[in-house]
């Protein structure tokens, strides 16, 4: 069972025959093209793989409460799918530097995608989020006041998990959630405002994702005994990762198949979050978008008519480019690191990451 869920999770979306219908062939050739190229170098999911499926255990394990919704709305997030890219980026740093303690790692890969799946419940409901991983979001299903209070649940949850670590662990998870906090103020402050710069953006990035792969990653390698500037080189990797991840995110946002992120295509404009596509187009002087950017009585034609100017200028363009920058920042740290099956799963990751489709 545990072997069938991480399958769902190490090759989402693309495996189920009912979402490709209504994709273009020559969408399912490019990603049947990626998906060989995947698996032809070293995988970062099957470096680890035994690992993650104790942390899917784990996972199983603690949603369980007497009171039936918090599992129900806790399950549905956490069985629907996810990449567990941060437990896989928290394991490989351990495995990379000889780790050998298993259970802690694990405990605190369980503990950070505890932590993201908490922050997911959340954002949905700040975001009025009405699909997450092809399904329904849990706000919408179970509503706002027990989706609420399921995130803070498994923000528990995730407390039990790290919380038995030294005070330096317990000290960088506990940043990495003041940072989740603040980057999603600091986002809500930028809010449908045109005054947004490029600073302000990675600020805001840095904060509310790259930190807890950061803190991950730094974690791993401290664990596994690595010295510190190592441990620093680790999180200097994921942080430039968890930043190459979310410009993905933010381009597959104008440019992404509903199908293949299980999650309508123009939230950002729609909500009003500076993303990176909408401030290059901004600043391109791009017809419309900074008015439907502004507009806090956005039509869903305005909303398609701007993402279609946005993906037809060169800002998708500039945003890969700079998510390439970054992954190559993100490549640095580890060429330093000897060769292994783990560095190896490293580097792999960072492509997954940014040649992502969903
Ligand atoms: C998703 O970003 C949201 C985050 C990465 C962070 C959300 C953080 C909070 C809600 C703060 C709460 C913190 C704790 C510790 C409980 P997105 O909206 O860009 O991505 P999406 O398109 O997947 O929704
Ligand atoms: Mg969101």
């Amino acid at each position: 069972m545990f072997r069938d869920i991480l399958r769902h999770v190490m090759e989402p979306l693309l495996f189920q025959q009912n979402k490709k219908k209504s994709l273009h062939p020559s969408l399912l050739t490019d990603i049947a093209k990626k998906r060989t190229a995947i698996k032809s170098a070293i995988d970062p999911f099957r470096c680890v793989a035994e690992e993650l499926e104790l942390v899917e255990r784990n996972l199983m394990r603690s949603i369980r409460s007497s009171e039936q919704i918090l599992t129900d709305i806790s399950a549905h997030l956490i069985l629907g799918g996810g990449k567990r890219i941060r437990p896989m980026v928290t394991l490989l740093a351990f495995k990379v530097f000889g780790g050998k303690k298993i259970e802690d790692i694990v405990d605190i890969a369980t503990a950070i995608e505890l932590i993201h799946t908490a922050t997911l419940l959340h954002d949905d409901i700040l975001d009025g989020a009405e699909i997450r991983r092809g399904k329904e979001s849990a706000y919408k299903k179970f509503g706002l006041k027990a989706t609420l209070i399921a995130g803070d649940f498994l923000f528990i949850k995730a407390f039990e998990f790290a919380g038995k670590f030294d005070a330096t662990v317990v000290q960088w998870t506990a940043d990495a959630c003041t940072h989740l906090t603040e980057g999603e103020i600091l986002q809500g402050f930028f809010n449908r405002k045109l005054e947004v710069t490029l600073e302000d953006y990675l600020e805001i990035v840095k904060r509310k994702t790259a930190s807890l792969f950061e803190t991950g990653a730094k974690v791993g390698a401290y664990l596994a005994g690595a010295n510190p500037s190592f441990v620093e080189e680790m999180g200097t990797y994921a942080l430039n990762l968890g930043i190459a991840f979310q410009i993905i995110d933010d381009v597959l946002d104008v440019v992404g198949h509903k199908e293949l992120l299980g999650k309508p295509v123009g939230m950002d404009l729609r909500d009003g979050n500076p993303s990176l596509p909408i401030i290059l187009a901004i600043r391109e002087g791009q017809s419309g978008v900074a008015e439907a950017f502004q507009s806090d009585h956005l039509t869903e034609k305005m909303i398609r008519t701007a993402i279609e100017t946005i993906g037809r200028g060169s800002a998708i363009a500039k945003a890969r480019n700079f998510s390439r920058s970054y992954a190559e920042m993100a490549f640095k740290p580890v060429e330093k690191l000897p060769p292994s099956l783990y560095r190896n799963g490293l580097k792999t990751l960072v492509q997954l990451i940014t040649e992502r489709d969903f």
